[in-house]
C-alpha cells in the first residue's frame, strides 16, 4: 500500500535545509568575489537546479542573468544512459559571457561533459560549474567543477528539486530514497 507522506519513503535525510543553505550562502559569497563586474549568465538545468538556482541566485548580491536548460539523459530509472538529448535549448546568445552553468548534481558527470563541450562551441568568454551535490564515486568522466556544496556517497537521492520519477522535488532537504521505492515501481 502505498504511504501519501513522503517521509516514509526515505531512509535517511542526508543534507538538511539549513545547511544548504548555509553552504549556498559560502559560495554566493565566492561566486560574487569572481565574478563582480562580469554580469555572468547563470544556467540552469531543468528541472532539478531550479531550487538550487533560486536559492543560489538570490544570495548573490551582485548582478546575474539566468536562462534554462532542458536535457534528458534518465527517464524513470535511476541510472544515467549517458544519451543527452536537448529538449528545450537556451534563449541567450553565449558569445563574449560569462558563463556559471548551475546543476543539482553530479553523478556520472556524462550530462554536464556533454554540455560543457556543447557550451564551448558557442563562444562563451568564461565556463564554470556550480553544483549542490557531487557524487565522486559514481564519476565516470572527470568534471571540472570549480563551486560543490557537498560531496555524497552514491545512494540516490530526491529533494531540494530532485526527483525520481518526477517525485519528491518539493521535499525542503536531500535524502536518500528508499530502495523499496524504485525496487517495487513497475
Ligand atoms: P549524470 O549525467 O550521471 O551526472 O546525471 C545527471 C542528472 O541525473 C542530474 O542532473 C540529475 O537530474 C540526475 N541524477 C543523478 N543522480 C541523481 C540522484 O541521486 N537523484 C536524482 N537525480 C539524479
Ligand atoms: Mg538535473
Amino acid at each position: 500500500m502505498e504511504s501519501s507522506d513522503i517521509r516514509n519513503d526515505l531512509t535517511e535525510i542526508l543534507v538538511t535545509e539549513a545547511e544548504i543553505h548555509a553552504k549556498l550562502r559560502e559560495l554566493a559569497a565566492r561566486i560574487d568575489a569572481d565574478y563582480a563586474g562580469k554580469d555572468p549568465l547563470l544556467v540552469g538545468v531543468l528541472k532539478g537546479a531550479v531550487v538550487t538556482m533560486a536559492d543560489l541566485s538570490r544570495a548573490l548580491s551582485i548582478h546575474v542573468e539566468t536562462d534554462w536548460m532542458a536535457v534528458s539523459s534518465y527517464g524513470s530509472s535511476t541510472k544515467s544512459s549517458g544519451v543527452v538529448q536537448i529538449r528545450k535549448d537556451l534563449d541567450t546568445d553565449l558569445a563574449g559571457r560569462h558563463v556559471l552553468i548551475v546543476e543539482d548534481i553530479i553523478d556520472s558527470g556524462l550530462t554536464l561533459s556533454w554540455l560543457l563541450e556543447n557550451f564551448a562551441s558557442r563562444g562563451a568568454a568564461s565556463l564554470e560549474v556550480c553544483a549542490l551535490l557531487r557524487k565522486p564515486d559514481a564519476a565516470k568522466v572527470e568534471i571540472d567543477c570549480k563551486y560543490v556544496g557537498f560531496d555524497i556517497p552514491s545512494d540516490f537521492v530526491v529533494g531540494y528539486g530532485l526527483d525520481y520519477d518526477e517525485r519528491y522535488r518539493n521535499l525542503r532537504d536531500v535524502a536518500i530514497l528508499a530502495p523499496h521505492v524504485y525496487e517495487t515501481a513497475s
